[in-house]
């Protein structure tokens, strides 16, 4: 890669170039490549790029907030609850793959609404070198995306060639916040593939709970850096604990915590036992639905790192 400022100052002539004067959409994650895409964009061709935030009813405790400070002021930004119609698609759906399915299909169906709307010409995606090389590397840098309701768009793939760290130093020379540059990975479907089995408004939210406790406790260790993804997953067993003098029968968390380059194996380092029990007993003690938790150490493979 040339050096970063050089990078951005081609990218942006180049987007300049192909976009013109013509309308933009993105659907902006608020991960990291896609939103180095949408500040690269903007830099290009202005308030022609509108950002899409698309809150699925699926995102992790205070992300939604999160991004919406960020962008809010920097882009042409468009932040769309669709929450009820996600959760309303997966109620009794118990299968991971028919979540991933159902919440794909509607995340097009949210989009293609404000595509619509917006009357874009193209879609830009933050695809990665990795992306296309481990799916299809055949897959031409131009090419056209029709939505099933009819709408062509030409797609822009400003940093398709870049590897993540390649894209974190163009996020840094972009000036967006560490916290965004050097988050974990978060999957597409979010907490749906860590809530095991039904979804539900309280079950997402006891996942939401457990998993900012172990994001703040990680992070307050410093031990995050070591550590490709961590986080807390709901399953749909019940087990027996004790509440003063009472039985009480609650949710199984299991805390998995790896590292990993690419994600393509990954293993369960050594963790500081401390912050291990810090956890456990915040997570015990601060969610009551919660009365027991364990400490995934299978590495991949066999196992994924997600948990469905
Ligand atoms: P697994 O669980 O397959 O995960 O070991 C490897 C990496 O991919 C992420 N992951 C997903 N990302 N949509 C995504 O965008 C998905 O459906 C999905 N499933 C897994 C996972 O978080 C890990 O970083």
């Amino acid at each position: 890669m040339l050096n970063p400022s050089e990078f951005i100052k081609e990218a942006i002539e180049k987007i300049k170039d192909e976009i013109g004067n013509e309308k933009a959409i993105i659907a902006l994650s608020g991960g990291v490549d896609s939103s180095v895409c949408s500040v690269l964009v903007q830099e290009a061709i202005g308030d022609n790029l509108v950002a899409v935030f698309v809150n699925h009813g699926l995102l992790r405790e205070g992300e939604v907030e999160e991004v919406c400070n960020i962008f809010e002021n920097r882009l042409n930004f468009i932040y769309v609850d669709a929450s009820s119609e996600f959760l309303n698609a997966l109620e009794g759906v118990e299968d991971p793959e028919e979540k991933r399915k159902i919440i794909g299909k509607v995340f097009i169906d949210v989009f293609e609404r404000e595509a619509e709307k917006i009357q874009g010409k193209y879609l830009v995606q933050g695809t990665i070198a990795p992306d296309w090389i481990e799916s299809e590397g055949k897959i031409k840098s131009h090419h056209n995306l029709a939505l099933p309701g009819g709408m062509v768009l030409k797609v822009v793939e400003p940093v398709r060639d870049l590897y993540k760290d390649e894209v974190r130093e163009i996020g840094l020379e972009l000036d967006l916040p560490k916290e965004l540059i050097y988050r974990q990975p978060f999957p597409g479907p979010g907490l749906a593939v860590r809530v095991i089995g039904n979804l539900s408004e309280e079950k997402l939210a006891i996942c939401r709970k457990a998993d900012l406790i172990v994001r703040e406790e990680i992070q307050k260790e410093g031990v995050d850096k070591d550590l490709w993804q961590y986080f807390a997953v709901l399953t749909d067993t019940k087990v027996t604990g004790v509440k003063g003098d009472e039985r009480d029968f609650g949710y199984l968390v299991v805390l998995r915590m790896v590292a990993s380059v690419d994600a393509m194996t990954a293993y369960v380092p050594e963790l500081p036992w401390n912050v291990i029990r810090t956890i456990s007993k915040r997570i015990t003690s601060e969610v009551p639905e919660v009365t027991h938790v364990s400490l995934s150490i299978s590495d991949k493979p066999p196992s994924t790192i997600e948990f469905a």
